[in-house]
């Protein structure tokens, strides 16, 4: 990331001669047969260097790269210097060089192996501190609400990082939860999204957790405005909301003036990113439902991943192993998309939180120095838990036209046996089964051999399956805090290492701020068809056909 176009790189040229020469004859099937030790070669397995429970293996094998392939993409990495760049990241400079910011979330998993001097770092085990000491009050039932009753239902209200992270981890945590606490999320706009969780909750036992940033996105301070009101409309006195709010921000002065008892306010810092922040106050929910410890767990399963991708050389280091491959098929390859499977029910919005992550992340066309790419940058996130996708979707990714590299994510064990019957298995034989489908596929003979003589062209065409479709595969024991926390730590530098290679700035969102400003100036056109000016005919048609419909 020296002002030089990723493409600039002579690694990258070497990469573009290697892939127009020899993708034709990267072909899955044969690179197996011919190296019995493929699998050995290119699959690892983490071990956490103070948890040696916390452990996954992560099998690259299925992938169209050959060793020097892979040698010229670290070449990549090395030449676009995501060592230095990792290292500025830990050491606190300021690297979201748009916004002068550090980039710390590491600094709040740190369990002091790393110094880092940043203001608010040393404020970090406070706010921990105050997470603690406030979910073990909810958690015990020494927190009473405003008539004396425990809390039994907390309701985050936060989008994007400040409702993401929480969800998938709350999700994914389950089996370490506080069963009879329940826990709601609000993100959207609609009304409908606080409308019916309300009608779920208890005024007496509900605790709301105004989680934001910046404490003045438009979805969350509409929300909390209206659970206050819906809270104030049984309780009567403000001086009640101070049982039943709390706050998650860095804006002290916004939290106040909505009414919130700064006591209740739970910091974070501005080097915090949104999509980086279930780690920071962001988690407090998280914290409520599966307790203090555990989210500590998840903590240090983060910060073990952290030492793993500062400490470890780039050909071992598994988040740098994941960029580059997948930045072999995004610039090389043509790729639009790289899915997210996981073959774990509770990991069913993992996709959805690397999203954002990733999305918002590198979703991105000018380099840091300001200089329009010519090369892919971030690709379309997407995924479903298995097996579900397989009855979906997965058609596409066998036999459709695009290459759609996949992450395949399984526990080797489930938090739920079920009694005499092999759910478990049935399970992972599919998340086995998927990858090898796609990597080796079904050829034409084998098809006809299955079919017989009678068979049309038309159907042993259909039935052909190309294979050498790439992905790589994650297992790990059973998903516990500490695991999951080093998977999204995985998931996270790994993002970091591409936005470094493609030269951009992964830690800004401008992108999302054009459309705020439309709505706002939209919305006061409104009210009659009048005031609808400045805009483009199909604009003008769609708010005019509203204002003829509408009934509030
Ligand atoms: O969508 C833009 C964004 O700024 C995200 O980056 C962020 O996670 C989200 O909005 C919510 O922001 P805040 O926490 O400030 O309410």
């Amino acid at each position: 990331m020296s002002g030089k176009l990723a493409s600039d790189y002579s690694a990258w040229k070497k990469l573009q001669q290697t892939y127009d020469v020899e993708h034709t004859r990267l072909i899955l099937k044969d690179l197996f047969a011919q190296d019995p030790a493929r699998f050995s070669k290119f699959s690892s397995e983490y071990v956490d260097s103070t948890d040696p429970n916390t452990t996954f293996l992560l099998d690259y094998s299925k992938n169209l790269i050959t060793k020097p392939i892979l040698d010229s993409l670290l070449s990549l990495a090395r030449e676009a210097q995501v060592e230095t760049y990792r290292d500025k990241m830990f050491a606190g400079e300021h690297i979201n060089t748009s916004e002068d910011r550090a980039v710390l979330h590491v600094a709040l998993r740190n369990f002091d192996d790393f110094k880092i001097q940043e203001g608010g770092v040393d404020e970090v085990a406070g706010v921990l501190a105050h997470i603690k000491e406030f979910s073990e009050a909810i958690r015990s039932g020494s927190w009473k609400g405003y008539t004396g009753k425990t809390i039994n239902t907390i309701v985050n209200i936060g989008i994007g990082g400040s409702d993401l992270g929480p969800v998938m981890v709350t999700e994914a945590l389950k089996p370490y939860a506080k069963r009879d606490l329940t826990a709601h999320f609000v993100s959207n706009i609609d009304g409908t999204h606080i409308a019916e969780t309300l009608r779920e909750c208890d005024p007496e036992r509900t605790l709301f957790i105004i989680a934001s940033k910046t404490f003045t996105t438009q979805e969350t301070i509409t929300n909390a405005e209206s659970a206050r009101d819906w809270f104030l409309s049984s309780a009567k006195d403000k001086a009640h909301v101070a049982k039943h709010f709390v706050a998650l921000s860095t804006n002290t002065k916004a939290v106040t003036a909505f009414g919130i008892d700064q006591a209740n306010m739970f910091q974070f810092w501005d080097w915090v990113g949104g999509r980086y922040s279930l780690w920071s106050a962001i988690g407090l929910s998280i914290a409520l439902y599966i307790g203090y410890d555990n989210f500590e767990s998840l903590l240090k399963g983060a910060h073990g991943m952290d030492k793993h991708f500062k400490e470890t050389p780039l050909e071992n280091n598994l988040p740098v192993l994941l960029a580059v491959i997948g930045v072999w098929y995004n610039d090389f390859y043509g790729s639009q998309t790289h899915a997210l499977l996981p073959y774990d029910q509770y990991l069913h919005k993992f996709a959805d939180y690397f999203q954002q992550g990733d999305m918002e992340s590198n979703g991105k066309f000018v380099t840091k120095g300001g200089q329009r790419v010519d090369y892919q940058t971030g690709p379309i996130i997407w995924g479903a838990a298995g097996t579900n996708g397989q009855h979906s979707f997965y058609q596409l990714v066998h036999q459709g036209t695009k290459l759609i590299p996949a992450d395949f994510i399984a526990p080797a064990t489930t938090h739920n046996p079920i009694a005499n019957s092999k759910h478990h298995r049935i399970l992972l034989s599919n998340y086995f089964a998927q990858p090898e489908a796609l990597a080796f596929g079904k050829t034409e003979e084998e098809v006809r051999k299955e079919l017989g003589s009678g068979a049309s062209e038309a159907l042993v065409k259909s039935k052909v399956f190309e294979g050498n479709r790439p992905s790589n595969s994650i297992m790990f024991p059973l998903l516990t805090p500490r695991t999951l926390g080093a998977l999204i730590a995985l998931y996270e530098h790994k993002i970091f290492t591409q936005g470094v290679i493609w030269g951009i700035n992964s830690f800004d969102q401008m992108g999302v701020e054009l459309g705020k400003v439309l709505a706002k100036n939209i919305l006061s056109q409104l009210e009659k068809p009048a005031d609808v000016t400045g805009h483009d005919s199909s604009t003008t048609g769609l708010i005019h056909y509203y204002q003829k419909y509408r009934k509030e």
